[in-house]
């Protein structure tokens, strides 16, 4: 139990279902990358939890890479944006890159990425995402793996944070009204 549980209304994915579905997802990565070794890029700072638990869960060794990026910073989300705040520390050229990230709203911040690491010459680039939310299924970014479709409301948890709060929750739940004002 946190003291965070108190501003939550709903749980929309619980711990022991995320824990399934990494496992399960993570059956999927080994089989896809007999023979490769993939390099893990996590886009933080949400994608923190869901890549660490994500590379204990495959049998197949990988590395890893993190990037941070500010979403559409002082720009409006539909110009799509993206600003690098800590770009990757090696040369992927040659590489077999899998994006890790916790949610894929808007469908922007992937959309860049995408271009931005395709330019830098990998041998592949796929995409795993923990959450999925209605407006990315329209928006053309292939995602080879994803953990769950959520309905298009607000949550926090499990590396998703509101004002920067309830990353640490284990499950991913809908925040009362109450804490954002609404
Ligand atoms: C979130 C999330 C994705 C992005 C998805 O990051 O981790 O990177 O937004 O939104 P989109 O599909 O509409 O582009 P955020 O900018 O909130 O940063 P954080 O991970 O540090 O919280």
């Amino acid at each position: 139990m946190s003291e965070l549980d108190a501003d939550i209304e709903a749980v929309v994915v619980s711990a022991e279902a995320i824990d399934t579905r990494i496992e399960e997802l993570a059956r999927s990565i080994d089989a896809d990358y007999a023979g490769r070794e993939p390099l893990l890029v996590g886009v933080l700072k949400g994608a923190a939890m869901f890549m660490s638990d994500l590379a204990r869960a495959l049998d197949r060794p990988s590395t890893m890479e993190f990037m941070a990026v500010s979403s559409y910073a002082g720009a409006t989300a539909s110009s799509g944006v993206v600003r690098i705040l800590k770009d990757l520390d090696r040369d992927i050229a040659g590489q077999h890159v899998l994006i890790v990230e916790d949610i894929i709203d808007s469908g922007l911040t992937l959309s860049w990425l995408l271009r931005n690491l395709t330019a830098r010459n990998p041998a592949s680039v796929e995409v795993v995402a923990l959450l999925r939310k209605p407006d990315a299924v329209k928006v053309e970014v292939p995602v080879k793996y994803v953990g769950f479709d959520i309905p298009n409301e607000f949550v926090v948890g499990y590396g998703l944070d509101y004002a920067e709060r309830y990353r640490d929750l284990p499950y991913i739940g809908r925040l009362r009204p109450a804490v954002y004002g609404g």
